[in-house]
Formats: structure tokens, sequence, C-alpha cells
């Protein structure tokens, strides 16, 4: 009877682990809501699909850049990958990165270190925005337009994600990860323009005119898709009547496009898309 008991309770704890750890995965995973579940050990070509899915999805990289299409604004990405090994060789970059995969680590951490000729530096620094394995599949992703695909899910890229050795940006681990997720998956909308300083600028409860245009009514105005397009990129398109290039300075001097999460990024572009003038 007593053995029954002991073999009883320590099964009762088995399962009440497996309740537990069960309840809790989910819960790192859940946010924000597409989060690809990725493991390191997934096979190169898990880390490309995601890395596609990355670019035409939360990265919002296909906003801007086509691929097998030289835009006007943006440059191809096909043949990215057989360019990045050619960059690393040329003359006018030596001393950065060393490889074609730090290459294209660097173009989205440092956008500005290289830019490719006949464009403008007006790519956004997103490479904050993503986590340790969301940036291979990226790589991965890069590197398999033209060239061979060098990373898996043991590639870190401690130069450029780790600040000079702090954990926090580059945390390899879920756990560790998780509470930024979870800080930032709380902030609604309406906190993260008075925390990005969009309200010194623009009007969202009425139809005034302070800097830039009132938004109260943007969602009526504009879809999710073009009020994205008006944040990552205000210049493109400069509504009529008000000053161009404000907006991105400003942004960019308060690190908005460095540090914004693509979180906060989605709640942002929802928020705004409700607003239709006090109806
Ligand atoms: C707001 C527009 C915009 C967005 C969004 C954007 N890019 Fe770019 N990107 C550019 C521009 C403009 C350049 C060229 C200027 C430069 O080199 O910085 C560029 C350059 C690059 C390069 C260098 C290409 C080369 O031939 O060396 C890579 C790689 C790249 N982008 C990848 C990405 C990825 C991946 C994403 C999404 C995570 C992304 N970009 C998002 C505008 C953008
Ligand atoms: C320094 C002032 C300034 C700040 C800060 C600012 N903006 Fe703007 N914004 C402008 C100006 C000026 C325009 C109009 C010119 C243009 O289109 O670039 C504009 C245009 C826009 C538009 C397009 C409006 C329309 O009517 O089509 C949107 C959307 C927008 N801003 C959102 C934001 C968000 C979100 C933030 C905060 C993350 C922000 N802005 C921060 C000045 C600012």
């Amino acid at each position: 009877m007593k053995t029954f008991l002991k073999v009883f309770a320590f099964n009762v704890a088995v399962i009440a682990f497996f309740l537990w750890v069960g309840n809790s995965i989910p819960q790192l995973r859940q946010d924000p809501p597409q989060e690809l579940v990725l493991a390191a050990d997934a096979p190169v070509e898990d880390f490309v699909k995601a890395g596609q899915e990355i670019f035409y999805g939360k990265g919002t990289c296909a906003l801007c850049h086509e691929i097998g299409k030289k835009g006007e604004r943006c440059p191809d990405i096909a043949g990215a990958g057989e360019r990045a090994e050619a960059r690393v060789k040329e003359e006018r970059y030596k001393g950065k990165a060393s490889n074609g995969a730090e290459y294209l680590v660097e173009s989205l951490h440092e956008p500005t270190l290289y830019v490719v000729e006949g464009y403008q530096p007006s790519m956004p620094a997103l490479g904050r925005q993503l986590s340790d394995l969301e940036m291979v599949a990226m790589v991965a992703f890069l590197q398999s337009q033209g060239g061979e695909v060098t990373v898996n899910g043991q590639t870190r890229f401690p130069k450029w994600r780790g600040e000079g050795g702090s954990a926090a940006p580059a945390a390899p681990s879920a756990a560790v990860a998780a509470p930024a997720v979870a800080l930032s998956a709380g902030a609604p909308g309406a906190d993260l323009v008075q925390q990005w300083g969009c309200n010194t600028c623009h009007k969202f409860d009425s139809p005034d005119r302070l800097i830039g245009p009132s938004l109260w009514d943007i969602g009526k105005r504009k879809d999710a898709h073009s009020i994205r397009e008006s944040i990552l990129e205000p210049d493109a398109v400069v509504t009529e009547g008000f000053p161009p290039a404000v907006m991105k300075a400003t942004l960019d001097g308060n690190g908005f496009y460095q540090k914004v999460s693509l979180h906060d990024l989605h709640t942002l572009v929802g928020y705004l898309a409700s607003l239709k003038g006090g109806q």
C-alpha cells in the first residue's frame, strides 16, 4: 500500500509538472500572434521558409523591397545572397563585416554603413525587432536569393545583436525573451502614440492640425497598409500642405525605428486604422 501511494504521488507530481509546462509554453509562444515556432535544430529549409514569411509578413520588408524587380526606392532582393559575398570584398567596405551572412545582418542593424548605389539611406534599422532565430531565418532567406545558405539554428551574430556582450536584446532563450514581449504586449495604441511622441505633432481626438495633420479620422482616409507605410517611410507620400522630413527626422532622433518592436508597430497601425473621426 505504501509503495502504491508513493507511486501514485509520483505520478501526480509528473502530471502536474507536464500540465504546468503545457500551460506555460503556449503562453510564451502566444504573443506576437503569428510568431513562428522555430527551433535551433530545425532544418535549414525551415529557416529559409520562415525568413520568407517574415519578409512578406511582420518584417514589413515587402513594403519596400520586391524580389525580381528593381524598385525605384529600394533595391531588388533577387541575388542578395550572391551580392552580399561580393560586397564584403569591396575596398570601401574594408574592416566591417567579414562575410556575406554578417553583411546581411549588418544591413538590417546599421543600414547606413553600406548604402546601395543609387538609393537613399532610408531603410529603417529593423534588426532589433527580430529574435535571434528570426534573424537566422531572415539571413537564410536572403542568402537563398542567388547565394549559398551558410547559417543554421546555431549561428549567432553577437557583434550586432549583443551590444558588447549585454545579454538583454539578444537573449537566446525564450524564457529570457518572454518578459519583454509580455511587457510591450500590454501597451495599447493610445499609450504608444504618447510614448513615441506622435501626439506632439498629431491630434487624435479632434480634427485640428498641429505640425502634422490630425489623425482622428485616419482610418477613414487610409488602409492599414498605407498607414504602416506613412510611419515607416513618411516621405514616400507627403500629405499636402505639410512639411516633409520632420516626422522622419524626429522619429529617427528618438530611436523609434531602432527600438519599436514589431508587435508595437502592429498595435500602432491597428489603432490608427480604427480611428474614424469620433464616430
Ligand atoms: C522603408 C523601406 C525599407 C524597408 C521596410 C526595408 N528596406 Fe531594405 N533597403 C531599403 C533601401 C532604400 C535600401 C538601399 C539603401 C541602403 O543600402 O541602405 C535597402 C537595402 C537593403 C539591403 C542591402 C541590399 C544590397 O544589395 O546590399 C538588404 C539586404 C535589405 N535592404 C533587406 C531588407 C529586409 C530583410 C527588410 C525587412 C526586415 C528590409 N530590407 C526592409 C529600404 C527598406
Ligand atoms: C515632428 C512632428 C511629427 C511627429 C513626432 C510624428 N509625425 Fe506623423 N506626420 C508629421 C507631418 C508633418 C506629416 C505630414 C507630412 C508627411 O506626410 O510626411 C505626418 C504624417 C503622418 C501620417 C500620414 C497622415 C495622413 O494624413 O495621411 C501618419 C499616419 C503619421 N504621420 C503617423 C505618425 C505616428 C504614428 C507617429 C508616432 C510614431 C508620428 N506620426 C510622429 C509630423 C510628425
